[in-house]
């Protein structure tokens, strides 16, 4: 078992009108004068950008808007808001939005207290020692920034995407009212739950599988969504399965599914090539590349590829064939990213073939030109990303 440090100091307030808020623990953290961020339209089309900063001005709280952040955010905007910040004498950054607002905010306030490149920290030639704090007003359930110490940023300079992880991150607060997700359309809900899902798949599968309190909660976290996507994708204002997606979001990437194991995140850093390639969704993203991933290393613990098989896909096991019953499972996930409208390889996520030269690009930046490797229940070098990659072709 490994030993764990669980650092989850994000205060989240949850529930209806949870924005009311928001003045009032923008204070309580030392706000004075804030850079409300938010992205394309939604949080517009909503009223929720509009009632947050009119609850800023009703408390005498001054605020500069920054709008535009895109899904799979850019580094550009993330030097123009560090800018912003450093003339107007920002103080605290409130990200209205998703994993993408969030992360750019995290960025910004890196970079506001930084006198370097923010791309430093990206790139890992730089450890950040202060930054301005970050909270969230959430709309969608996903990557888990309300909670996490990632972000995860795109260099448009090369179609870069990488992550950098650093405990003063995690945002002071997350305000998640679950009404607030009613409009999400169906892709993205699906999207966002398989992203959920996949931050406690990563953890699931690893070579140490004695923590069986961290096992039992994430079995039940990941079943419990996979109950709670199909009532949403019904009835998008089911409050109630609303709810269990975006506690569960939070909860299966703040580390608590992470606790006394060793976390894998191959999946991911697969992944953050297509989107940093092809500028998809995240989530669908991972549906893609998961089955391939799954199929390549089961034989480095097959014992839990079979109890995820019949402890979270309801696949009966077969005792004479393990290999039989992990293979089922692998299936059956399947089936449920299909049922959910989620690809389950890189032709269905694009829509056409991916070519070699693609492959080739994708092996090259995910392994850093061959000198890095990813994965930990399986420690992949680039042949074995090559693999995946082909393996995934559809
Ligand atoms: O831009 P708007 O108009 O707001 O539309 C957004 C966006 O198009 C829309 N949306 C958000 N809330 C909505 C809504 N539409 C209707 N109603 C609402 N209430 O949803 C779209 C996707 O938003 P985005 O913020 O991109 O989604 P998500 O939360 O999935 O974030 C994805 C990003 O997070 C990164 C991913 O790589 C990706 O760049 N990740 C961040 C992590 C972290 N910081 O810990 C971990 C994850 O593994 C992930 O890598
Ligand atoms: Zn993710």
């Amino acid at each position: 078992m490994k030993d764990f440090n669980y650092y989850a100091p994000t205060e989240v307030v949850f529930g209806r009108q949870s924005e009311e808020q928001v003045a009032r623990l923008v204070r309580k953290y030392g706000g004075t004068k804030v850079l409300v961020h938010y992205g394309g339209k939604s949080a517009e089309r909503s009223g929720l950008l509009d009632k947050v900063c009119r609850l800023l001005t009703e408390s005498g709280i001054g605020f500069v808007k920054l709008g535009g952040v895109v899904p799979n955010p850019r580094l550009s905007l993330a030097r123009k808001g560090i800018g912003i910040c450093k003339e107007e004498g920002i103080d605290f950054i409130l990200a209205v939005g998703g994993g993408s607002v969030i992360d750019s905010s995290k960025c910004i306030a890196y970079g506001v207290c930084y006198d370097g490149d923010v791309w430093d920290f990206y790139l890992g030639k730089a450890k950040a020692t202060a930054m301005l704090p970050v909270a969230c007003v959430l709309t969608i359930p996903a990557a888990g920034s309300e909670m996490s110490e990632a972000s995860v940023i795109t260099n448009e300079d090369g179609d870069v995407k990488l992550g950098y992880g650093n405990n003063l991150s995690r945002p002071k607060f997350a305000i998640m009212n679950p009404e607030r997700t009613f409009t999400l359309p169906p892709y993205q809900t699906a999207a966002g739950v398989t992203d959920m899902m996949m931050h406690t798949m990563e953890r699931y599968f690893t070579k140490d599988d004695d923590m069986d309190l961290t096992t039992d909660l994430a079995e039940a976290m990941l079943r419990n969504i996979r109950t709670a996507v199909f009532a949403v994708l019904k009835n998008p204002e089911d409050y109630r399965y609303r709810a269990q997606i975006m506690w569960g979001g939070s909860l299966m990437h703040n580390g608590l599914t992470g606790c006394g194991v060793a976390d894998d995140w191959a999946t991911h850093q697969l992944e953050h090539e297509l989107s940093g390639m092809f500028d998809v969704t995240h989530g669908a993203g991972l549906a893609a590349i998961w089955p391939s991933w799954a199929r390549y290393v089961l034989h480095e613990n097959l014992s839990r590829f079979v109890r995820f098989a019949v402890n979270v896909m309801d696949v009966p096991n077969d005792f004479t064939d393990p290999e039989g019953t992990a293979l089922k499972g692998i299936e059956a996930m399947e089936r449920f990213y299909h049922a959910i409208g989620m690809p389950v390889n890189i032709r269905e996520l694009i829509g056409r073939e991916i070519t070699d030269e693609e492959i080739r690009e994708m092996t090259r930046k995910c392994s850093r030109n061959g000198a890095a490797t990813c994965g930990c229940l399986k420690v992949l070098k680039a042949e074995d990303m090559k693999a995946i990659y082909t393996m995934a072709k559809g």
